[in-house]
């Protein structure tokens, strides 16, 4: 009999409950791929750092004063104290809390209290802070926790750059920063995700929050193991209710957008007026934090900040934005990353009852689902190479 490739969930239930699928997972999906770590803006001038948490590994990357960007395991090299803490601007040197060694921008140990007695004839090369990798794709830093990693990040992306929108230039964007979202969410970080990529969901959950949006016509695929998409914008009903359009459309942008989820935790939402990130953290089985940072044009930013797909629903509403968290509703919002996270959390709290299951999945629009399970699963049993290349499915 043919498998009913509409079986879900692919992964075990382990996958979303378990601490040793959890502790598995740091070293089999996340110690071997490209993290997002920022904005290459987070670190415009020397000295500046970000830390980003990649499996059981922190990583720092400091710019040095030659303007490169450098990747270190955040472990002093005398007994492992972490060394920074989340970001930091314009550091001359690196300094451990603990017994003060000091480490140099390019990672060299440079100082050590009390070096002449209590630790003579040191050889200070010997102790330079672990290597990792960084690089840079459009205008997002990404970390490698090795330092020679077998898939350089252009190869880890190839592919991708045909199915992002055409028109963003991020780099020309400035951040919304009072608009940064950066939430727990009580549910295992796969469930923000395959739920960031569910196209089911649009047209139900998100009908107050999201009509604007063209869900029949959405177009998916996966290029390697990164999940594309993007669909268009109803033209009619939205700009009815747009009385006026957005001040500063992002230059030539068409009214589509490209909402895409780069392998395993990296989304991406690039609108006609708003260009985000969408970064899902894991802190344990059934905990998450999410991080969305959003960048608009500079000019106008007021106007265009009302304007960003979150907020959009609540300002013709009335509502006052900033109260949006504290509303006891989240399906009376107007906000649909309330609505998202609400479903999450209920999913989470079932998933440990002997009678949860997938009654039967949908045939198209959650196949992306399926297929991102089918990812994560050959990464936890090591074969990560069944996804990698092109393989271009225009519709799964
Ligand atoms: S652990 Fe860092 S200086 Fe001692
Ligand atoms: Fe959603």
């Amino acid at each position: 009999m043919e498998q009913d490739t509409r079986l879900m969930p692919v992964l075990p239930i382990e996958a979303y409950t378990s601490e040793a699928w959890f502790e598995k997972e740091k070293e089999m999906v996340f110690g071997r791929v490209w993290n997002f770590a920022g904005f290459v803006e987070d670190l415009a001038n020397p000295g500046d750092y970000v830390t980003v948490q990649v499996g059981n590994d922190n990583i720092m990357v400091v710019k040095g004063r030659d303007n490169r960007l450098r990747a270190f395991h955040n472990i002093c090299r005398h007994r492992g104290t972490q060394l920074l803490r989340a970001v930091g601007k314009q550091q001359t040197a690196i300094t451990c809390p603990y017994h003060n060694w000091v480490y140099n921008l390019t990672g060299e140990l440079v100082s050590v209290p009390d070096e002449k007695t209590q630790f003579p004839n040191l050889d200070k090369k010997k102790f330079c802070l672990h290597k990792a990798s960084v690089d840079i794709f459009r205008g997002m830093v990404f970390v490698h926790k090795d330092e020679n990693p077998e898939q350089s990040l252009s190869d880890y992306f190839e592919g991708v750059m045909p199915y992002l929108s055409p028109v963003h230039k991020p780099l020309q964007l400035v951040e919304a920063k009072d608009f940064i979202i950066d939430e727990e969410v009580a549910c295992n970080w796969k469930i923000l995700v395959e739920n960031f990529m569910d196209v089911y969901h649009l047209k139900q959950l998100h009908s107050k929050t999201l009509f604007m949006f063209d869900h029949d016509n959405a177009e998916f695929c996966y290029v390697g193991p990164h999940y594309m998409f993007k669909e268009p914008v109803v033209e009619t009903d939205f700009n009815k209710r747009l009385a006026y359009q957005p001040l500063l459309p992002i230059k030539n942008a068409k009214k589509e957008a490209y909402v895409p989820m780069l392998f395993p935790n990296c989304g991406l939402a690039e609108g006609f007026n708003s260009w985000s990130v969408f970064h899902v953290i894991p802190l344990a089985p059934d905990r998450s934090r999410l991080v969305v940072r959003s960048k608009v044009e500079p000019q106008g930013l007021v106007d265009q900040i009302k304007l960003l797909p979150r907020y959009v629903n609540a300002y013709f509403a009335g509502q006052k934005m900033k109260k949006l968290a504290k509303n006891p509703d989240p399906m009376e919002t107007y906000d649909f990353v309330a609505e998202d996270n609400y479903a999450c959390e209920q999913q989470q709290k079932a998933i440990k009852s002997a009678k949860f299951s997938v009654g039967i999945s949908a045939k198209h629009t959650e196949a992306q689902v399926r297929n991102y399970q089918q990812i994560v699963k050959d990464y936890m049993e090591g074969y990560p190479e069944k996804h990698q290349g092109l393989n271009t499915l225009e519709h799964i």
